[in-house]
C-alpha cells in the first residue's frame, strides 16, 4: 500500500470517528433471505436508528456510536436481531421502539436493556456492570 492510499483510507477513517468510538451497533436488516423479521420490519428499524442517533448526535465526536447493518446476525428469528460491541449484548425484537431503549439506556446510559437480552457475551470477556461511555443528555 502506497503512503498517498493510506492516508487516504486514514482520513476516512477519521472523518468516520473511528478512534473516538465508545460503542458498535450492528442490527440486522434489508436480509438478502429475512427470516428473523420481514424485510419492511427490519428497514424501519434500521432507518431509526440511523435518525435517532444522528439526531442525538452520536455519530461524531468523542464516544460517538457507529452503527452497521448485517445482512444477518445467524440468529434468524424473533428479530429485528441487534448486538452492541464491546459489550457483546444481544437483543431480539428491536424494533422502533426497543431501539429507542437500547439507544438511551445502553448505548448513553451505559445499562444494557435487560427485558430485551437473549446472550451477552463480551468481547475480552468481562461480564458486569458497563460504564456509560457516551454522557450525554436525553433528547
Ligand atoms: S435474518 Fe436476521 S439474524 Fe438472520
Amino acid at each position: 500500500m502506497t503512503d498517498e492510499n493510506r492516508e487516504r483510507l486514514q482520513k476516512v477513517a477519521g472523518d468516520l470517528g473511528i478512534g473516538r468510538l465508545s460503542r458498535h451497533i450492528f442490527l440486522c436488516a434489508d436480509q438478502t433471505n429475512p427470516k428473523c423479521a420481514p424485510r419492511e420490519v427490519t428497514n424501519v428499524s434500521w432507518d431509526f436508528l440511523k435518525k435517532r442517533l444522528a439526531e442525538l448526535g452520536l455519530v461524531q465526536g468523542e464516544g460517538c456510536v457507529y452503527r452497521t447493518k448485517a445482512n444477518c446476525l445467524r440468529i434468524c428469528e424473533q428479530g429485528p436481531i441487534a448486538v452492541v460491541y464491546p459489550d457483546g449484548v444481544w437483543y431480539h425484537s428491536a424494533t422502533p421502539d426497543v431501539l429507542e431503549r437500547i439507544i438511551q439506556e445502553h448505548l448513553i446510559g451505559g445499562k444494557p436493556v435487560d427485558d430485551f437480552v437473549f446472550a451477552v457475551s463480551p468481547l475480552g470477556g468481562q461480564v458486569g456492570n458497563l460504564p456509560p461511555i457516551v454522557n450525554r443528555p436525553a433528547k
